[in-house]
Parts: C-alpha cells; sequence; structure tokens
C-alpha cells in the first residue's frame, strides 16, 4: 500500500475537542458563570453538544472514517467540584472515555486543563493566586489514577492564551469593554501569569511521570509572527511574550502539542491587525494553511528539537471544501517539516465537532455537524477526506 515515506509508521491521525466546548452543562466551572455575568455579550453553553452524553457516538464516528487518535480533555470543575473534594464517579466517566477510545482503535490524547477550572478555584483568584500550583497540581495527582495506561497527557491548553484571557478577564471586571464578538482585540499575555503557568506545568509533568508511563507536554497556540523589514526588536520581544516563554517551559517534555490556524506580520508598532478580507475565515483571522509550516519549524527550534505533535489545526468556515483545500495545504507544510528532519509524530485536526466557541456559536470548526435541537451528528464531507488520507498513510489525493 502507497503510503508517505516520510511519515512514521506510529504516526496519528485524528481530530481534537475540549470539554467546555462539547460536553454540556458544565454548571461549576469558571467559564459557565462568565458566559451568564456577560449575557447579550457572550453566547452561552448550554447544553452544547451533549457530548457528555454522546462521546462513544462521537468517538466511533472518528473511527469509522479512519482516524486512530482522538484528543479530548478532562474538566477539572467536575472532578473537583470543591477544593479537595474529589468525584469518583466523574474520574469513572473519563475513564470510560479512555477504554471507549481504546476500544474503537482512536489512541487517546488526553488534556487535563482546557481554558476551564472550577468556580472556586477562580473565586481564590485563579491563576493569579498563590495557591495556583498546588492546587493544580493535586488535581492532577489525583487525575493520574486513571492515566496509568495512556500514551499522550497534554497538561495545559494554550497557556499562552488562558494568560491573555486572565488579562481580559480582569479587564472586564473593570468594566473595559474589550469589544467581544467579531473584532476582538488581543492583549498581550499576562507574564506574571505565564510564569506561574510554567511551574504548574513543570509541576504536572514532574506528577504524571512520577505515577504513569506516558509521554507528556503541553500544547502552545503558535503565532507564526513574521517581522517586516527593521521590526526585529519588537518582534523578538512579542515572540517570546506571546509563545516562547512557553517554549521553553516545554524543552525537556516528552513532546510539545502545536496548535495552528494563522500567521501575522510584526511591524514597528507591533503585531499588524489582518485586513478585512472576504478570503477571512470566520474568526476573521487570514486564510493561511502555511502557518502550520512556520509553526513547526519555529516550535523545533525554540524547544531545542523535541517531538512535535500537532493537536490543532483547521479552519471556521461553513463551506466544507474550503476546509478539505486548506488542511490538504497544511498538510503539504508539515510534510516539508518532516522532510528537513522536524520530528512530527501526528496531526489532530481542530475540530470533531461543530462546537461552542467561546461565548459564540457561529464560526463552525467542525469535522461533523451538530444539530443543536436533537444533538443529531452529521459527518460531512471533510471527516471521510481527512480519514481517507489516513488510511493511505498521508497521501492526499485519496479519496475515503
Ligand atoms: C483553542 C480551542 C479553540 C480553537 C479555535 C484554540 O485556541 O484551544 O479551544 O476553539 O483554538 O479558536
Amino acid at each position: 500500500m502507497s503510503r508517505n515515506p516520510d511519515l512514521r509508521h506510529d504516526f496519528l491521525w485524528g481530530a481534537s475537542t475540549s470539554p467546555h466546548q462539547i460536553e454540556g452543562n458544565n454548571l461549576n466551572s469558571d467559564w459557565w458563570r462568565t458566559e451568564h455575568q456577560n449575557e447579550g455579550r457572550l453566547e452561552p453553553s448550554g447544553d452544547a453538544c451533549d457530548s457528555y452524553h454522546r462521546y462513544g457516538e462521537d468517538m466511533r464516528l472518528l473511527a469509522d472514517a479512519g482516524l486512530n487518535a482522538y484528543r479530548f480533555g478532562i474538566e477539572w470543575a467536575r472532578v473537583e467540584p470543591e477544593p479537595g473534594e474529589f468525584s469518583r464517579a466523574e474520574l469513572a466517566h473519563y475513564r470510560r472515555m479512555i477504554d471507549t477510545a481504546r476500544g474503537l482503535g482512536l489512541e487517546p490524547v488526553v488534556t487535563l486543563h482546557h481554558f476551564t477550572g472550577p468556580r472556586w478555584f477562580a473565586d481564590e483568584g485563579g491563576w493569579a493566586s498563590p495557591t495556583a500550583v498546588d492546587r493544580f497540581t493535586a488535581y492532577v495527582e489525583r487525575v493520574c489514577g486513571i492515566l496509568h495506561d495512556v500514551t499522550w497527557v497534554c497538561t495545559i491548553n494554550e497557556p499562552n492564551i488562558l494568560a491573555m484571557m486572565s488579562g481580559m478577564a480582569a479587564a472586564m471586571a473593570q468594566g473595559v469593554d474589550l469589544n467581544l464578538g467579531a473584532d476582538v482585540r488581543m492583549p498581550t499575555p499576562d507574564q506574571d501569569i505565564g510564569e506561574t503557568l510554567v511551574r504548574a506545568h513543570r509541576a504536572a509533568v514532574g506528577v504524571v511521570r512520577e505515577r504513569t508511563s506516558a509521554k507528556v507536554g503541553w500544547t502552545v497556540a503558535q503565532q507564526s509572527l513574521v517581522p517586516a523589514p527593521g521590526s526585529e526588536k519588537i518582534y523578538a520581544d512579542l515572540r517570546w511574550a506571546w509563545e516562547d516563554l512557553y517554549h521553553h517551559g516545554a524543552r525537556g517534555d516528552d513532546f510539545l502539542g502545536v496548535q495552528s490556524y494563522t500567521s501575522q506580520t510584526v511591524d514597528e508598532n507591533g503585531i499588524v491587525p489582518v485586513p478585512q478580507s472576504p478570503d477571512n475565515t470566520q474568526t476573521g483571522w487570514a486564510y493561511r494553511p502555511d502557518a502550520l509550516g512556520i509553526a513547526l519549524r519555529h516550535a523545533w527550534e525554540a524547544t531545542e528539537g523535541i517531538p512535535l505533535l500537532v493537536t490543532e489545526n483547521g479552519i471556521a468556515t461553513s463551506d466544507d471544501t474550503r476546509r478539505i483545500a486548506y488542511t490538504a495545504e497544511a498538510l503539504r507544510h508539515l510534510y516539508g517539516a518532516v522532510a528537513e528532519g522536524i520530528d512530527v509524530r501526528g496531526y489532530l485536526h481542530w475540530s470533531a465537532l461543530d462546537n461552542f466557541e467561546w461565548g459564540n456559536w457561529a464560526p463552525t470548526f467542525g469535522l461533523i455537524a451538530v444539530d443543536r435541537e436533537t444533538f443529531g451528528r452529521t459527518p460531512k464531507p471533510s471527516l471521510s477526506w481527512l480519514g481517507g488520507v489516513a488510511r493511505n498513510g498521508g497521501i492526499l489525493e485519496a479519496r475515503a
């Protein structure tokens, strides 16, 4: 059978999700509260895709299409509803998810924190609290009880975006209108929070290594910044604040999760806003499938060559043909990086399902559409296309 000879035989082909965006009724989480405190500005997650109950169906669709991996998360707010009080039933629920994935031939890639936390953690001050690292470590210790045979564990999803969101939350609490919605202005990630997240990650890596045999890492939102001539100094400063703090924090890990969607230029005034264009995606981002190649090369260099796993890459579009075109082009850039000797272990598409895009249901990133009234799932052509690529060892002309 033909296959891309540059890819490893155990290359992971899959799709990614996060708990709050698909499970529904994450009542005890800080995000649920934020949604309801900002009614009119943020849409609520509500029942989301009801994947808390329908995860088996979701996983089966991925496996039947030909994928061999599924990235999903464990929701801290469910597992530890009150400080120090752990739910055996919720841990058993996530253990069933791991077993279901394995039973279907999907390698589980498990995320321990994907933007959301328990309300009580937020009330303590969240990631700004002096107790944050200890609180997170205690949760990770407990979760390790269900991870003994899991191979891939991501500690914290996009710590750089989490550090940025913490700054936004603080600004919103002070009444600053960040114009959430179509045109969000992104503040630079908060450096103190970022350093706390690095410490939390290092502690979690230690715990996971001690208690499981998993490969452990975290996932960074790659900015794929490109300097305009003469802007090298500001570019270097912004690159540190936006991503390299987190790449340095990953050195020595078993892998880095690379999450890439777009690329932006840096000029003497900073990150250049994306001009309006009919080519922009539903999230207002520039259509840049080449960003994945930039991201892989930069992540490889900045982490001093730890293995890379693409844990998110995708496009918000209502046109599934465009999703296939974007993904095919992004994969060509991934193959280019692999051909140069960069160690890439897999490609997990964002996202398995059309889901809750953090206060907004309009952007559709999914390989599978979800009817939000009946929760019926409708796989899109992109799912069978990506499954066909997986079955054919990465050959892009393949059709399922
Ligand atoms: C996050 C996802 C999000 C996606 C698209 C990443 O920032 O990890 O939760 O839905 O990108 O915006």
